[in-house]
């Protein structure tokens, strides 16, 4: 399996990845940070965990990358425990990218840093500079090897952390909130990236995000988190519901479906579905237009 350059990692056949089981876990000072987990993950999905600051989303990630393990309630990777996996094992294939690039990043060139995970797993020098090349290239980096860490903007050095774990050969990429602190062209270049590397490369992945206007551009399936539980998931159509069920667990709705709730509930246009992108809600429009209900049905 290689996720470099045009290779794809095999889809599977839906294969159960990663399996958290009534999983609880408090830190050392008592904090009961999750409660009742229950998640399957499988090939080639691309999920994305939404919830307020607090929520557990952080934690959650760390638990599912083995670097926390759960106080009560299994972790299985690849229907193994992941207690039981030696960190090669699960570095091998499960990689996390910390909220904050400075916390991930510590050689002084991007070669430095992306060779470094591939090195410690033994691959020749050889296959190194292919494996960087590759990987730089997947994130839209190519060419930057020389380049020295501390001058990349905070963009680039989100994309050479991403950049060091594709190196490694993972399959199973879990990133924590990837678009906080970009611009806005950088958060839309950044989830285009992710669904590359979902869609085109066949990288499963799950990610922390508060961007929940791109939540239904990009993601198979949203997890909502509250207080350390996963209270709702599904699709997005399945989870942005309505602004008011939203508000109950602290999040909201895309701005263009809040806009088109407002339309449809408050004003009486009679859209049949509530659209959650704006090539949706413009495509509901032009229909209604062209029905002839464009005009509110009620005072
Ligand atoms: N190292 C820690 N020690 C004690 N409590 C922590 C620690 N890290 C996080 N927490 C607590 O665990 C809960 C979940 O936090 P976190 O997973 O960081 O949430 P999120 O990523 O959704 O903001 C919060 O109540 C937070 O205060
Ligand atoms: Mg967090």
């Amino acid at each position: 399996m290689n996720n470099q350059c045009g290779q794809k990692i095999p889809a599977g056949d839906n294969t159960v990845r990663l399996v958290a089981q009534d999983g609880e876990y408090s830190y050392p000072d008592g904090t009961i940070a999750l409660s009742d987990i229950n998640l399957q993950v499988r090939a080639g999905e691309f999920i994305g965990l939404l919830g307020p600051n607090g929520s557990g989303k952080t934690t959650l990630l760390k638990l599912l990358d083995g670097l926390l393990y759960m106080t009560s309630g299994e972790v299985l990777l690849d229907r193994m425990n992941i207690r039981k996996l030696a960190p090669r094992d699960i570095y091998r294939k499960v990689g996390l990218v910390f909220q904050n690039p400075d916390d991930q990043l510590f050689a002084a060139t991007v070669f430095e840093d992306v060779a470094f995970g591939p090195q410690n797993l033994g691959f020749s020098r050889s296959d190194l500079a292919q494996r960087v090349a590759c990987a730089l290239k997947n994130v839209d980096m190519e060419g930057h090897e020389k380049k020295q860490i501390h001058k990349l903007s905070f963009g680039q050095k989100k994309r050479i952390c991403i950049a060091g774990l594709l190196a490694m050969g993972h399959e199973i990429l879990l990133l924590d909130e990837p678009t906080a602190g970009l611009d806005p062209q950088g958060e839309s270049r950044m989830m285009e990236l992710l669904y590359h590397l979902n869609r085109e490369r066949g990288v499963t992945i799950i990610m922390a995000t508060h961007s929940v206007d791109f939540v239904p551009l990009f993601l198979d399936r949203v997890l909502v988190m509250s207080r350390g539980r996963i209270v709702k998931q599904g699709t997005p159509e399945e989870v942005f519901t309505s602004p008011e069920e939203m508000a109950e667990i602290e999040l909201r709705l895309p701005q263009v479906a809040e806009l088109i709730y407002l339309l449809k509930h408050e004003d009486g246009l009679p859209f049949d579905k509530l659209p959650l992108t704006v090539g949706e809600a413009r495509r509901g429009i032009l229909e209604l237009q062209a029905s002839g209900n464009a005009a509110p049905q009620k005072q």
